[in-house]
């Protein structure tokens, strides 16, 4: 199968005023990326299911459901509920990954876990059986427009390489500081999936930046 990188904008560089009008502006996007942040597993609150459900109302394209909170295992549903197509949650927050991952498959919602840049993926690739992605954070989460890291690229290898040896079917996502410089060496390595923030919203034309990330990746894995 041909290369078909996915660009999921992240609305947290969006005007939280005006989402409808936000999402309006990126045709392009194959994905919706809802950062959703408690204040406790990263220093920053942002919106909770009933604004991720609002944001499903007015989009047709999936939404990606990234949260970065304690106690996943309570919460995930809900975002599920609000008709997330996807939702990720940290594996440094779940007790049980497993039956978080298992909770939103029985609601017909994808489930993906994800890794702070300082957690490694190894004690994790026994889920791998059991999930549909995987998200690697490349900046320290909490907060949109950070310098990409290229040191979580090895964590990337690593899933790239036990993914296709094991013939799954699940796709590597990276987040945090993604742009038209960084995408190509984080496509290289083996992403499938690229979030992108302050790329997309601080572009003069954000749909065209999504066309600009797309081929990025197209050509580095060419
Ligand atoms: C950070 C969030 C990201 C953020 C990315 O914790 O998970 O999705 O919006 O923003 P940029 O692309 O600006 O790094
Ligand atoms: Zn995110």
């Amino acid at each position: 199968m041909p290369y078909q990188p996915l660009i999921a904008p992240s609305i947290l560089s969006a005007d939280f005023a005006r989402l409808d009008r936000e999402i309006d502006r990126i045709p392009a996007a194959d994905w919706i990326h809802v950062d959703v942040m408690d204040g406790h597993f990263v220093p920053n609150l942002t919106i909770g299911a009933p604004v991720a459900a609002a944001v499903g109302r007015v989009t047709d394209k999936p939404m990606d459901c990234h949260l970065m909170i304690e106690d996943p295992v309570r919460w995930a549903g809900d975002y599920a509920d609000a008709g997330a197509f996807n939702v990720t949650f940290h594996v440094e927050a779940a007790e049980d990954p497993r039956a978080v991952a298992d909770l939103l498959h029985a609601k017909g919602c994808r489930a993906g876990i994800s890794v702070k840049p300082g957690t490694a993926v190894e004690p994790y690739l026994d889920l791998l059986e059991h999930v549909d992605l995987v998200l690697v954070m490349s900046v320290e989460p909490g907060f949109g427009g950070q310098s990409f890291m290229p040191e979580v690229l090895d964590k990337v290898r690593t899933l790239r390489e036990e993914i296709d040896r094991r013939r799954l079917d699940v796709l590597i996502q990276i987040d945090g500081g993604i742009d038209a410089r960084t995408i190509g060496e984080s496509a290289a390595a083996g992403c499938d999936v690229f979030v992108a923030g302050s790329a997309v919203y601080g572009a003069p034309d954000p749909d065209a930046m999504i066309e600009t990330l797309r081929a990025g990746a197209r050509d580095a894995r060419a």
